[in-house]
């Protein structure tokens, strides 16, 4: 079947079709040159569209490196969310949630059922003795108890630490410990390519001489867990006796709504701090505006929820616009690779939003698998956490999209709490490998090293100006000192991203990448330094060097570079792998391990990853004389062409 065509083709670029900028909810391109002149005004209208219970008296206030938004407004995010479509659209559906088959059944839950499931859950966490500002932990799968227990919080005004269910426990451990979270929310287990994951017995673990004095289990497997008595309960036990209804908490705008963790250049993850009525009108106004959301519209976000894409798009923002948003709980490629495609089918998706390496895996598993379905609903296509090359572009657009759909490829990161560099549906143009404009009201820039901004083609520092978006990150966790030094000391009063760019001639910024110890492994963030940190715990290892390379599929692996305090001797490999897997989990497994006598190393004694990176993609050099040891070179090339 052919659905609707969306996008045309015009100057080798693709720009919307005259469907699309009837139907789009922006199609007036003066939006970008008003709200680039004043951002503020730009936000305070669409803050203006979401309930606050007291406006704000001042709209944004800046005292560097820290701002705020809407100060004084009054805001709850849960109420947001829900209680403001019950008269329009109680019925309509919220959540459709689809389980890895063949375990259960499809679940709906509309914005009705998902309120009052909410509003229990909420009043089970203030009878565990949960106050506003405390911290709860939740570990869990992709199940509709995911976004139930993050609204549960924001309606009470705790605030939510979502930890990725595939991270270890000592991952999980740390940020329990960090945040000092007082309530951990998990399952049993889940599944995952038909296998039981268990989730229990790892939280058990990470519980241990923290300060958490509840857990609360989702019974997703059915499976016999150890309960520890008075301090684990079954969620459904406890949601059986709870109450219809919890008041919501009126919390301040700047009030922290989460805490999410996510790797920077040192070895320990930073608790990223998003408040709550600026990042709500973010995530608001980027999902109505980049994915165009309608009543009639089905999204689909394929991120875990344990990622800021998870937070952002598969909960806060779909919901704020009353919108049908739809999971998925198991792997794209299981029970067969046309799952993700018979969901699409089924559920009519309109909105599809996806990582590059998924797109990069379905390209090479063949097109017989996506050739069986129906695709013609979808309307848009959404790409992000990575740079997408230009023939993955073109793949997704012909295959998934049928060449019917535009690709919008947004750019974002943890700390941004929501897109700011993306085209828009009704604007365009969706140019394959650049990200687009910066997002009304976003002053986006490329400066040179400098602080000057660069002229067209030119590359240099990926940038943020005054104003700072509303969904911004407001600290880290606990650190000030880091905040200050990982975003606003390169520039002065200018927010670094840590990413490469450039404009053409027309603004649209393409990203190049990380220009930091931050590696992209299948979309997931992991700093070198936490998986080195990993293999040093290793009581053989003397110190180890981690640099991503090129991967057709994951975009980037980690490779290690391993120097031993002894002999090498047979299953350190395995070993290694093994600590990595339980410091961390499995995504940050090194792909390879060289066992070396010496890392190129400066006078000073700093590992030069950038070399390591040159030699794993077999690229020149360049002058190696001013380092302490130039002959490690040599020998790690001879190494790396042996394996080869
Ligand atoms: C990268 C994910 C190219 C970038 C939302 C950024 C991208 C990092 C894109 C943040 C894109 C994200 N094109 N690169 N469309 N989107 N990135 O915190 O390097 O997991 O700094 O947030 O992902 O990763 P994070």
């Amino acid at each position: 079947m052919v659905g609707e065509v969306w996008v045309k083709r015009e100057d080798g670029k693709f720009w919307p079709s005259e469907e699309m900028k009837k139907k789009a909810n922006i199609s007036d391109e003066s939006i970008y040159e008003k709200s680039y002149e004043d951002p503020i005004s730009f936000w305070e209208k669409m803050a203006g569209e979401l309930h606050w219970f007291e406006k704000w008296s001042k709209p944004y206030e800046e005292n560097m490196p820290y701002f705020k938004w809407f100060i004084g407004g009054k805001i709850n995010m849960s109420y947001n969310c829900l209680d403001r479509h019950l008269d329009e659209r109680g019925d309509k559906p919220a959540i459709i949630w689809e389980p890895e088959p063949p375990h259960g059944e499809t679940r709906v839950l509309t914005y009705r059922e998902l309120y009052k499931e909410v509003n229990k859950f909420a009043n089970v966490l203030k009878s565990l003795g949960v106050k506003k500002g405390d911290r709860v932990g939740i570990y869990l799968p992709m199940i509709p108890e995911v976004q139930i227990a993050m609204l549960a919080c924001a309606r009470i005004g705790a605030v939510h630490t979502v930890v990725f269910s595939a991270f270890s426990s000592e991952s999980l451990k740390h940020r329990l410990v960090d945040s000092n979270a007082k309530v951990l929310i998990t399952a049993d287990g889940y599944y995952r390519r038909g296998k039981v994951e268990d989730l229990k017995s790892k939280a058990d673990k990470a519980v241990e001489g923290t300060e958490v004095e509840h857990v609360v289990v989702v019974r997703r497997i059915g499976s016999d867990v150890n309960m520890v008595e008075g301090r684990d309960h079954f969620w459904d036990e406890l949601m059986e006796n709870a109450e219809d209804f919890c008041e919501p908490e009126v919390m301040e705008s700047e009030d922290p709504l989460f805490i999410l963790y996510t790797s920077g250049t040192t070895g320990k993850p930073k608790g990223i701090i998003h408040e709550t009525g600026g990042y709500a009108t973010q995530a608001y106004t980027t999902t109505k505006f980049i994915f165009d959301v309608h009543d009639d519209d089905i999204f689909w976000c394929t991120a875990d929820i344990g990622w800021v894409t998870g937070h952002t798009y598969a909960c806060y923002g779909p919901l704020l616009n009353g919108a049908t948003l739809l999971t998925y709980e198991g792997a794209p490629d299981y029970p067969d690779p046309g799952v993700w495609w018979s969901i699409i089918e089924k559920h009519k998706v309109t909105i599809f939003y996806t990582a590059p390496t998924a797109i990069r895996m379905f390209e090479r598993l063949g097109e017989e698998w996506i050739d069986k379905y129906d695709l013609s609903s979808l309307r848009i296509l959404g790409s992000v956490g990575e740079p997408i090359g230009e023939e993955a572009w073109m793949w997704f657009f012909e295959k998934i999209g049928g060449g019917r759909c535009p690709i919008v490829d947004t750019w974002w990161q943890t700390e941004t709490g929501g897109i700011l560099i993306s085209s828009l549906p009704g604007i365009g143009p969706f140019i394959p490998t650049f990200a687009g404009r910066p997002f009304p009201g976003v002053r986006m820039t490329i400066l040179n090293e400098n602080g000057e901004e660069t002229k067209p083609n030119e590359e240099g520092y990926l940038v943020q100006k005054s104003p700072f978006a509303p969904g911004m990150l407001r600290g880290v966790f606990g650190n000030p000192e880091k905040y200050k030094e990982e975003y606003w000391s390169k520039f002065e009063g200018i927010y670094y991203t840590s990413d490469g760019a450039y404009k053409d001639e027309d603004g649209n910024i393409r990203i190049i990448g990380r220009l930091d110890d931050v590696m992209k492994v299948a979309g997931h963030r992991l700093s070198t330094a936490e998986v080195e940190d990993a293999i040093t715990k290793h009581p053989d290892v003397a110190e180890c060097a981690v640099v991503p390379r090129p991967d057709k599929i994951k975009g980037e692996v980690p490779v290690a570079f391993v120097i031993l305090k002894g002999d090498y001797r047979e299953g350190l490999e395995n070993e290694i792998k093994d600590i990595v897997r339980k410091e961390i989990g499995p995504t940050a497994t090194p792909a390879e391990i060289y066992f070396v006598d010496d890392v190129p190393k400066t006078r000073s004694g700093k590992i030069m990853r950038r070399i390591l990176k040159k030699l794993l993609r077999g690229e020149d050099v360049g002058d190696i004389t001013t380092l302490k040891n130039p002959e490690s070179v040599a020998a790690i090339k001879e190494k790396i062409s042996k394996t080869e």
